[in-house]
Formats: C-alpha cells, sequence, structure tokens
C-alpha cells in the first residue's frame, strides 16, 4: 500500500461503500494470491543463430535455433512479423476478426492477403524482402530492419528475448518477452493510445494497462484509459506505425537518440516494450502520415461515421437532478441562442445507478422528453457502465446469470467488484454469447429515447482504496473460446463492450448510424465509434492535456474525441471555461462535462462577456459544419483524423514535431488555441506554404514562426492559401469559402454530403482553384460551375 492507496483507503472509509471496497479490494488480492500462476523458474532464450529460411507467399520463414520468424507482406504493404510461430490471427485489433465487425462497413477486409510479389531471398547477412513500400532484412541473429525502398532506415528490432517458464512448451502463453528498437535519432515517436503528454512522446516509460488514474488526470498521470501498443513514428528517412499485437500488460521505454551500442557510429533513439505475455508480433506500415493511416485503419477497421449530429455541440453534467431540470437547461441554450446539438444524462437519472433502469421519481416520462427535446433538435445520450449490481430481482443481472454472463473467478464463482451502484457482476465482454445478449439490453435505453450511448467504467473499474481499481488478474474469460484470464482480457474489455453496444444499436435500429463512445478501449475500437478525453483536471495543464490526447489517439486511427470542455473537476475561471470551449469547438467532438460536486459547465454562467464570446465560438463551430462533416466522412474513408499534428502534410520539417500547442482542422485550417492564462496573443511555426489569418486577411508565409493576436473573443485560426472550404451560409446552405491560391498556384478541396443519419452512400463533390487572367477561378474539378456560392478570401492585399 503505497501513499496514494492510504489516502483512498482513509476517504473510503466510513462509508458503507467504503467497506464495501476494502471487502472487495481483499478479495481480489486473496483470488490472485491463491489463483495466479506462480512465478517459478524461468529460462532465457534468444532466437540464436539461423539456420535455414524457407521463402512462402509475402516473405517466408527463418528457423532459428530457438525460435522461428515468419514474415508476411501484405496487399498494401503492411509488414507482420510473428515470432515463435505467431500468425496474425486471432486479433481483437484486426477488422473481420473476431466475426462481429460492423456489417456496414465494406471497407473491412480482416486480414489483408499476401502480396504474392514479395517474397524471401537471401541477402548479405542474412535474408530480405523486397516489397513496393518496404524492404525487410533479416539478421542471422534475428534482428529486423524496415528500410524504405531507398534504403534509408526506418526501424531496426533486435533480436528479442523470452522468459519461458521452465518445462512449459516453447512460445507457450504466459512467456514474458522484451523486445528492443532503434529508430532514427530525429524521430519523435507518437500514440501509445490516450496519453496526458505530447502529442510526441517524451522519453520515459509508458504502461499499457488500461487504467482509470481515480478522481481526475493531468500531464504526468500515465497510464490513462486508453493504451495501446500502436507508435506512430515520424523522422526525416520517412513515417512508419508499429503496432505490436498483443492484449497483455506491458511497458513501453522510450530513449532520446544516443549513441547507437551496436554499430558504433550512427545516432539512434529507441524504444524498449516489456510485456508480461502475449505472442511476439507486430505489425509494421510505411509511407506519408495519410498512407499510414489508410494503411492501419485499412488493417484495423475504418473509423465509424458518427451521425452528423454529433458534430454539433453537446452539454452534459453529472447531476442534472431531474427532468426539469434537463427542460430548464435546454430552453436555456435556447433562449440564449445558443445552439444545441444533444444532452447527456450520466448515472443520477438511474434507479440507484443500475444501469438500464430509470429513476422515475425525478425522470417519470424520459420518452416524452426526448420526444420533446427531439422536436427542438435536442437528442439525448445515455450512459452506459458495464458492472450490474449483483441483486437477484434487477432484469440486468437475472438475465445475465440466465445466459451465464458475468466473468468468474478459476473456481466457478461470480467475481464481484464495486463500482456505482454498490457490489456488482461484471459481463465477460469476450464471449461472443455475452456480446449479442448485452446488445440486446441496448432495447431498453432505445425504449426511452435515447439517440446514442456513452460507454464509461470500462476499463473495467471497481473500486479498491488499495491496489488495482479492476477485476482479479486471475478472474476467468472466454477470450473468443480460447479462455483465458484478465491479464489477457483486461485491456480489450472496453473494445468488446463497444463492439456489443454497436452490434445492439445496429441491429435495434438498422437504418440508423450508431453514436457510440467508450472511455476505454483498444487499436481497433474506432469500428464502433470514439472516444473522449475521460475526467481531465480543471486547469491550464488539463487543457493542454486534452489536446495532447486528441492528437495521439488520431494518429492511433480513433479520430473522434473530444475533452471535457471546463474540465471535470472543480470550476474553471472564466478565462479557462473560454479558452477551453474555443479549442473545444475545433475537436470533433464538442462535450461541455463535469463531476458532480464540480461548478457548472453552461455557457452564461460566467459573465456575459464569456457568454458573447462562446456564442461565437458556436456559431462558427455550426458554419463550419459542412466541413466537419466533409472531414468525418474523410476519416471513415481513409483514417485520417480530423485533427492532426502540424507536420502531417510535411513530416520532414522537424521544427513542427514537437508542436504540443496547434494543430491543422483537415488539410484547409490551423488551429492555433490558448492554452495559457494572461495571453491575449501567441506565436505559432507555420508548415510550408501560405497561410492566412481567417479574422483579419493577413498573409503569413510558411515555413517561419509568426506571432498571432488572440483577443479574448477568439483563438487564431488560419487558412491554407487555395483551400476551399465548405461552409454554411446564413441561410444555411452551403457555400465555399475560397482562400486565395498563391499567385500562380492551385488549390482545391472536397465537400461530402450525406445522409444525416442513416447508410446511403454520400456525394463527393471536388473543387479546384487557381488564377487565370489576374482572377481566382473555382470549378468542379473537371470543369462546370461549383454550382454553390463562392465566397472569395485572400485576394485584398
Ligand atoms: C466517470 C466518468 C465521468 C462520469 C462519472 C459518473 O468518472 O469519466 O465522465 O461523469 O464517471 O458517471
Amino acid at each position: 500500500m503505497d501513499a496514494r492507496d492510504l489516502l483512498r483507503s482513509v476517504r473510503m472509509a466510513g462509508s458503507a461503500q467504503g467497506w464495501r471496497t476494502a471487502r472487495s479490494a481483499w478479495r481480489r488480492q486473496r483470488a490472485d494470491a491463491r489463483d495466479l500462476p506462480r512465478h517459478g523458474a524461468e529460462r532465457a532464450r534468444v532466437p540464436g543463430a539461423a539456420l535455414r529460411a524457407e521463402p512462402m507467399p509475402g516473405g517466408g520463414t527463418v528457423h532459428f535455433a530457438r525460435s522461428v520468424l515468419r514474415v508476411r507482406v501484405a496487399a498494401g504493404g503492411a509488414v507482420f512479423c510473428g515470432w515463435d510461430g505467431a500468425g496474425p490471427l486471432p486479433s481483437y485489433a484486426l477488422a473481420a476478426t473476431p466475426k462481429w465487425a460492423p456489417a456496414h462497413d465494406p471497407a473491412d477486409g480482416g486480414c489483408p492477403p499476401a502480396d504474392p510479389r514479395a517474397l524471401l531471398e537471401p541477402d548479405q547477412d542474412g535474408w530480405r524482402v523486397v516489397s513496393e513500400r518496404m524492404t525487410v532484412r533479416v539478421s542471422v541473429h534475428g534482428a529486423v530492419e524496415f528500410r524504405t525502398p531507398g534504403g534509408r532506415l526506418l526501424r531496426r528490432e533486435l533480436p528479442p528475448r523470452w522468459w519461458d517458464p521452465v518445462g512449459a512448451a516453447e512460445g507457450s502463453r504466459g512467456t514474458r518477452w522484451v523486445q528492443r528498437s532503434e529508430t532514427p535519432a530525429d524521430a519523435r515517436v507518437y500514440g501509445l493510445g490516450g496519453r496526458a503528454v505530447g502529442p510526441s512522446l517524451p522519453a520515459g516509460t509508458y504502461r499499457l494497462w488500461n487504467t482509470d488514474p481515480g478522481g481526475s488526470f493531468e500531464p504526468g498521470d500515465d497510464p490513462l484509459y486508453i493504451t495501446m501498443p500502436v507508435q506512430m513514428v515520424v523522422a526525416d528517412a520517412g513515417c512508419h506505425l508499429v503496432f505490436h499485437d498483443t492484449t497483455w500488460d506491458g511497458r513501453v521505454t522510450l530513449r532520446d537518440g544516443e549513441e547507437g551500442a551496436g554499430s558504433g557510429h550512427d545516432r539512434h533513439g529507441g524504444c524498449e516494450l516489456r510485456m508480461d505475455g502475449g505472442p511476439l508480433r507486430y505489425w509494421v506500415i510505411a509511407g506519408t502520415p495519410s498512407r499510414v493511416l489508410a494503411g492501419w485503419t485499412a488493417l484495423t477497421g475504418r473509423p465509424a461515421l458518427p451521425p452528423r449530429w454529433a458534430l454539433g455541440y453537446q452539454h452534459s453534467r453529472w447531476g442534472f437532478g431531474s427532468e426539469q431540470e434537463v427542460r430548464r437547461v435546454a430552453a436555456a441554450y435556447r433562449e440564449h441562442k445558443l445552439p444545441l446539438s444533444a444532452l447527456h444524462l450520466d448515472i443520477d437519472h438511474l434507479d440507484g445507478h443500475r444501469i438500464f433502469t430509470v429513476d422515475r421519481a425525478r425522470f417519470p416520462d424520459l420518452p416524452g422528453l426526448a420526444a420533446e427535446l427531439a422536436e427542438q433538435g435536442v437528442r439525448l445520450v445515455s450512459i452506459v457502465d458495464p458492472a450490474v449490481k449483483a441483486e437477484p430481482g434487477l432484469a440486468a443481472y437475472d438475465g445475465g446469470r440466465a445466459v451465464d454472463a458475468f466473468v468468474r473467478d478459476a473456481r466457478g464463482r461470480e467475481v464481484r467488484g464495486v463500482v456505482w451502484p454498490g457490489e456488482a457482476a461484471f459481463p465477460d465482454f469476450t464471449d461472443p454469447a455475452v456480446r449479442a445478449w448485452w446488445g440486446g439490453l441496448y432495447a431498453e435505453r432505445v425504449a426511452q429515447g435515447f439517440a446514442g450511448v456513452w460507454h464509461d467504467m470500462n476499463e473495467p473499474v471497481s473500486f479498491a482504496p488499495f491496489g488495482e481499481p479492476t477485476l482479479p488478474r486471475s478472474a476467468r474469460h472466454a477470450l473468443e473460446g480460447a479462455g483465458g484470464d484478465h491479464r489477457q482480457a483486461h485491456n480489450v474489455y472496453g473494445l468488446a463492450m463497444a463492439a456489443a453496444g454497436y452490434r445492439g444499436l445496429l441491429e435495434l435500429r438498422p437504418q440508423l448510424r450508431p453514436f457510440l463512445f467508450s472511455r476505454s478501449g483498444w487499436a481497433g475500437m474506432q469500428r464502433y465509434g470514439g472516444t473522449w478525453s475521460g475526467d481531465v483536471a480543471t486547469g491550464w495543464p488539463g487543457l493542454r492535456a486534452s489536446l495532447a490526447l486528441v492528437l495521439g489517439l488520431g494518429l492511433c486511427g480513433v479520430p473522434y474525441s473530444g475533452p471535457d470542455v471546463g474540465g471535470f473537476t472543480g470550476s474553471p475561471s472564466p478565462e479557462l471555461y473560454l479558452r477551453w470551449f474555443q479549442l473545444g469547438a475545433y475537436l470533433p467532438f464538442f462535450r461541455t462535462h463535469s463531476a458532480i460536486d464540480a461548478g457548472r459547465r453552461e455557457p452564461w454562467g460566467f459573465g456575459e462577456q464569456v457568454l458573447e464570446h462562446t456564442r461565437a465560438a458556436l456559431r462558427e463551430r455550426a458554419r463550419l459544419m459542412p466541413y466537419l462533416e466533409t472531414l468525418a466522412h474523410v476519416a471513415h474513408r481513409t483514417g485520417a483524423p480530423y485533427a492532426r499534428p502540424l507536420w502531417w502534410n510535411s513530416p520532414g520539417d522537424r521544427a513542427l514535431r514537437d508542436c504540443g500547442d496547434a494543430f491543422l482542422l483537415g488539410d484547409s485550417l490551423l488551429v492555433a488555441p490558448v492554452l495559457q492564462p494572461g495571453v491575449t496573443a501567441r506565436s505559432v511555426r507555420l508548415p510550408r506554404g501560405l497561410w492566412y489569418d481567417t479574422a483579419t486577411g493577413e498573409r503569413y508565409p510558411g515555413r517561419t514562426r509568426v506571432r498571432l493576436a488572440a483577443p479574448p473573443g477568439r483563438i487564431p485560426v488560419l487558412a491554407r492559401a487555395g483551400a476551399v472550404l465548405p461552409v454554411a451560409g446564413a441561410d444555411g446552405a452551403v457555400e465555399l469559402e475560397v482562400w486565395a491560391p498563391r499567385e500562380g498556384r492551385t488549390g482545391g478541396g472536397l465537400l461530402f454530403r450525406g445522409d444525416p443519419e442513416g447508410w446511403r452512400r454520400p456525394r463527393l463533390e471536388r473543387f479546384v482553384t487557381r488564377w487565370e487572367d489576374g482572377e481566382v477561378v473555382v470549378e468542379r474539378d473537371g470543369g462546370g460551375a461549383p454550382g454553390y456560392t463562392v465566397r472569395l478570401r485572400g485576394t485584398a492585399s
């Protein structure tokens, strides 16, 4: 028990819930002491010397004295490497495996076929596989190098090391391993799921174990709710993504560029991955950032397309006390002329925090309320926690028992934890039958009138005054029939819950795209929806963390996310609230939310000035809706996040790689939020090209650091010269805002117009712009009038 544990236990003691959590934490410890395999003698193993190799379609197999390595280039260019005979399947990350991937996403291909052109062939000091995007070299000792077609080093994985339990079969489950790798000295690493620092991850150790930080988090708190062994690496030589496909607990240590150990003269950065178990297998995808994300989301599934309303502003609160209060809040938004798209109901609308119930005293007619709000264009979204109160007579509990849905311990007893409703049982979402049962429960939410769901506490959390606030590691899980324990299932619990919820909603309302976002998840979670920051601490550091988190997740393939605007805890100053709101207005998921004991987050609670400025931010959000919808379709088709780091189109520009306080929104806009108090001007280093301050029309050349005005009323937003930006005009009709290209240059833009909530194919229109006889001309790609009102900007100077 460390000091933090002690503090927690003191705080919890005294209440009934306090005793329950203490008991549950003891039970957890006892179960693990009893049921986890003992740490017996282990034997270290390295691959040893290579003995022979066999070519196979896509690559081949190299046999070493004590292991086997399989290299396989897939169609599309992703390279798979599996040690000890590991293949790509089964995998929770890959799109069509298990078989519950969304039916409505034809882009899902499962494990892609091998590229038959790639074959393993002898090379000096080993073998190589030459493919279109990468050359892979395997040394006789088991080092694997990934190089660009031009021969530049992207990544070198050194020979791995395993610790096998003495007496166990080689490569058996439970084997710990470590994999060290080297990257060029100038490389920066992004991703690893949702982290509170970055987006460029500083040297240090990052844990791979989804965790509720408890209370709230700030930069420096690690890990958080979503961890993923996914790294996006950006270097002069090129970009690549590496994904180590194992769900076990582990640690990634990133090192800055340093003197190369083996080769003597080259400096390199590096990474060490230490895993408690699971297969040692990984994928490498190389290319430009957009190609890498396209390759990654081809492999793990394209991001779900949110319904159009989910791109609008949403308001939430833990502690809307009653239907009347919800009505009052909606009415106040209307009165203040603040467009509102959805209201979220937290656990306090449930009957004693019991999932799939309603507190009828305070919310007597939710379907009526939902219908009334729908008339005003406001949707209701419901929280859904996984833990089911262990209470006979409760429909979800009895139903779950009837289908044997709940996680059991090694002796076959139901595992109990403590969450909001008290003592609770946990559905085993790694069982397909349990997912099907759980999905069916969403019928109750749909009947209550909810338009979407918000998955929470699914790391999963079980409160604990000491030890880890989750299930015992020894708890048993189905793991798609393979069987295993919580050490292997923990990190995919939220992902599998999302799969269940997504499928449930889809089956209940096949004509509508499900709206789901989930606090926890893993590689591939984008197939089912998005996520949010979780309980980010109110404060300027929390504001910065929330941007890092959104950008990092986008590079892991999860583009739809955003923070609790205003922060989850306490009360932001009017200035902090406003700056948070102004940032949120340019992020995909734009929602105010706060804790039950925190101050309110309605825009009218911070004074007249703030109200006026939030209204301006909301108007701008509404004006950008056609652009945001286009970005949602682009993300859905290609995996490119809406919010991208500044280096997205110029990864070779080192000066952009560590920028943590500005981002690109799609191809056309650059957003430079204010993340510090007392600031009315800020500087930003621009990517190449020519940029316009959208507020002043001022032109700025790229590749320079510029200083921009950031008065309280707005944050700096720049438009790329040549951008054709679809926006909503005063009457709501789509217009094209065209930013003059640089003289003699061209530009362009896209417009996706789709079904707001259904599955009909969207229409894609492309526009181009150029100078002709001293005038800026805008046309459809291929010729012809654009067909929309064009507003030309940036030509005055
Ligand atoms: C968790 C969530 C938070 C929610 C609260 C109560 O802390 O992260 O958003 O309000 O639980 O449900």
